[in-house]
């Protein structure tokens, strides 16, 4: 498993074509890349997005996975505050390698130590026009939520370019994420067939969005999906009392005032938790039933969930503690990584820039 030297990549004389690199044995395997916004730490939401999918695809080692931190994206609404993104690089740092995404066998890169990424957004912003931009639903509503609709940033509509940018300088087939960037999959492709066509050659790849089989984890107050920004969110780290305090004001079905009245599971927080996090379906199955005929408490609901989630969150905030006393360590993962990515990225973009036809002085 060896991916060409960063030197052959970087600063390599451009007269031999960087994408027929002569190392030997080179990774064929797929790629799958995807990241998160550096706005604060992940949560189970982002656990039951993407993380799941992205560990179950490492384990199973058939792709090279990719995953970036997405700075500069961050940066499109948060340039007013620099050092909150700056900040929170390393925590998702923390978070990544706490919950089990391996250095070893994952490429873990921040998107701003690859400058080719921005490099493949500018030759991309060329073939979507701000019409198609405003069109996105995904920016739609985030512009709504931010309330910029007099006055967006450039940077912030344009971001889904970049995002096309960040998926196609990986040649990446399969994209791990939750449902809200369905547009940006969408939005990737066209721009990655529209370049193409521009080039006379596939140099870019199309790609798939790999959805959660559970769809979208709603935040702990039932409104909406969880987000740390609404304060409905459980950190991936959490303490074994957070996730009490957290699941005992969880929403369950509001017209189940008794033990003995009959329950809804449908909208009913607790059960969306527990078809997330509990591995026994049919035991699941057997509660349910009971709920809704009646008899079923929701203390003993809220109990089983409160340890499920312990179960889940307990090893992860054991090893992030003992990660958060390793920063060395945590800035040499990343550090290696943006090479391994930069690398990756240099190759793509200069088969791009070849076929347009531009210069390599
Ligand atoms: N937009 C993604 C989010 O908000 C983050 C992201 C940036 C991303 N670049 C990406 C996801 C590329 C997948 C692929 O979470």
């Amino acid at each position: 498993m060896r991916t060409c030297p960063p030197s052959h990549l970087l600063s390599a004389p451009t007269a031999a074509p960087l994408s027929d690199c002569p190392c030997p044995g080179a990774d064929e395997r797929p790629v799958v890349l995807t990241g998160d916004r550096p706005t604060g730490a992940l949560h189970l939401g982002h656990y039951v997005g993407s993380l799941a999918t992205r560990l179950a695809l490492q384990d199973a080692g058939a792709h090279r996975l990719f995953v970036l931190i997405a700075d500069t994206q961050a940066l499109t609404d948060n340039m007013r505050d620099p050092a909150r993104v700056s900040r929170c690089i390393e925590e998702v740092a923390l978070d990544y390698l706490a919950v089990g995404l391996d250095p070893a066998r994952s490429t873990l890169f921040v998107q701003s130590c690859v400058p080719e990424l921005a490099e493949l957004s500018m030759l991309m912003l060329n073939l979507v026009s701000v019409g198609r931009l405003e069109r996105n639903p995904t920016i739609r509503a985030e512009i709504r939520l931010r309330g910029f609709e007099r006055d967006v940033p450039a940077g912030f509509l344009v971001y889904p370019a970049a995002q096309a940018a960040d998926i196609a300088a990986f040649r990446a087939r399969f994209v791990p994420v939750g449902e809200d960037q369905l547009p940006m999959i969408e939005q990737t492709n066209e721009l990655v067939s529209k370049l193409n066509a521009v080039c006379g050659s596939p140099v870019l790849v199309p790609c798939q969005a790999l959805l959660s089989p559970i769809g979208r984890l709603p935040g702990v107050d039932g409104r909406g999906k969880m987000s740390k920004s609404q304060g409905n969110a459980i950190a991936l780290a959490a303490s074994p009392d957070d996730i009490r305090q957290a699941v005992q004001r969880m929403y369950t079905d509001p017209g189940h005032l008794r033990v003995s009245d009959p329950g809804q599971v449908e909208g009913n927080v607790v059960f969306s938790f527990l078809d997330a996090f509990d591995a026994d379906k049919t035991e699941l199955e057997a509660l349910k039933a009971h709920y809704r005929r009646g008899g079923l408490g929701d203390m003993v609901l809220k109990r089983r969930l409160t340890e499920r989630l312990i179960a889940l969150c307990e090893p992860i905030r054991t090893r992030r503690l003992a990660l958060e006393r390793s920063p060395d360590y945590v800035r040499e993962v990343l550090k290696a990584g943006c090479l391994a990515a930069r690398a990756e990225a240099a190759r793509t973009v200069s088969d791009v820039k070849r076929a347009l036809g531009l210069p390599a002085y």
